[in-house]
């Protein structure tokens, strides 16, 4: 099987990229490197380009025969997007119909999107599934969200199907040590955690200690990278068989706060984690948490490396190779 991964030197199409190897697929990464980086494509060739360029693309698609289409490029920052709507809307919109049209041109007709919890906006109940209303709070949810509107037109007009995945807190690393989390600037709460237990950095805020929750900090699902790509392995089957174009909600169905994530690092990695108290950051809502019933009926799918403490165990061995790498 052909498969291109958009945004494969990122770091979950980087995870994504090596399972595919593993599995036989002949993977191409497209990537302009903007935050990914070369040396995490493990498997198949990199061909670094931009999706603004249709005509580096339909170069691409003549020399393959895609089979399928993977897409993890995209900006993330949730703060940024409120900074530089634009800039997400032509990244995370603009450039990814671009992919669309070519892939339509080409007659590749199997397409797996990453999109986010950041669709639903501030929740109206947890756990979230599908049938939950999405009202996002921010341009890049919204940027996610316009191109799973969009979709069901592609596949009126192209017969192309899809399965958008959406993704709670992607966390952790490859068990086997060779990937991982590789942000810059990095935003996320495990990776700043565990800089701060290896000394990367001075300490960790905990952005609102105020929430209505337990111990008033903010309440995620994380879900291991490992099991984020294997549900996509499982969606480009689903789609191979004849599946219909459909969304599912991806996570753990269990939450944790913050303090609980630094109480887990603090376990897991035996270090003293100096802990600074700040204000809340903006948009966040309490808690997010999935429910991925229809993904496990539909796809089969479960997560096997659910517990937070596996997860911080493989991102701290991948912030520890950091370390000493940069030694
Ligand atoms: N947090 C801190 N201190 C930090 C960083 C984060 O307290 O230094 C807190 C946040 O306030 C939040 C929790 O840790 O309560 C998790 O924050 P992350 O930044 O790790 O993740 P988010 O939940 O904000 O974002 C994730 C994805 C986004 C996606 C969003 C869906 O990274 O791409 O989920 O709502 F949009």
């Amino acid at each position: 099987m052909n498969i291109l991964v958009c945004g494969g030197a990122g770091y979950i199409g980087s995870h994504m990229v090596k399972m595919l190897g593993t599995k036989g697929c002949n993977v191409v990464t497209f990537d302009n490197l903007s935050s990914g980086h070369a040396d995490a494509v493990l498997s198949g060739n990199l061909v670094q380009g931009c999706l603004s360029n249709t005509q580096a693309l339909r170069d691409l698609f003549q020399l393959y025969q895609f089979d399928a289409v993977m897409h993890f490029a995209s900006y993330i920052q949730v703060g940024e997007s409120v900074q530089k709507p634009a800039m997400y809307y032509q990244n995370n919109v603009a450039n990814t119909l671009n992919l669309l049209q070519v892939m339509a041109e080409f007659k590749v007709q199997h397409f797996i999107f990453s999109s986010t919890a950041a669709t639903f906006g501030e929740p109206q109940y947890t756990p979230i599934d599908e049938q939950h209303p999405q009202q996002p709070i921010n341009p890049y949810g919204r940027s996610k969200w316009l191109i799973e509107q969009a979709l069901p037109d592609f596949a009126h007009a192209y017969a192309m199907k899809s399965v958008c995945l959406r993704y709670f807190n992607a966390a952790g690393a490859d068990p086997d040590g060779k990937l991982g989390e590789r942000h810059e600037p990095e935003t996320h709460l495990i990776p700043l955690v565990l800089q701060a237990a290896s000394g990367r950095r001075k300490n960790i805020s905990v952005f609102g200690t105020d929430y209505d929750t337990p111990d008033g900090t903010c309440i995620r699902d994380y879900i291991h990278v490992q099991d984020l790509c294997e549900a996509h392995w499982l969606a480009l089957h689903y789609l191979q068989q004849g599946g219909a174009s459909q969304n599912f909600n991806l996570g753990n169905g269990q939450g944790f706060s913050v303090k609980q994530v630094i109480d887990t690092a603090k376990a897991v990695t035996g270090k003293h984690i100096e802990v600074v108290y700040a204000s809340r950051r903006a948009g966040d809502p309490a808690r997010l948490v999935a429910d991925s019933s229809a993904a496990q009926a539909t796809l089969g799918w479960k997560p096997m490396l659910a517990d937070l403490s596996t997860i911080v165990q493989h991102a701290w061995a991948w912030e520890s190779k950091q370390v000493a790498t940069n030694q």
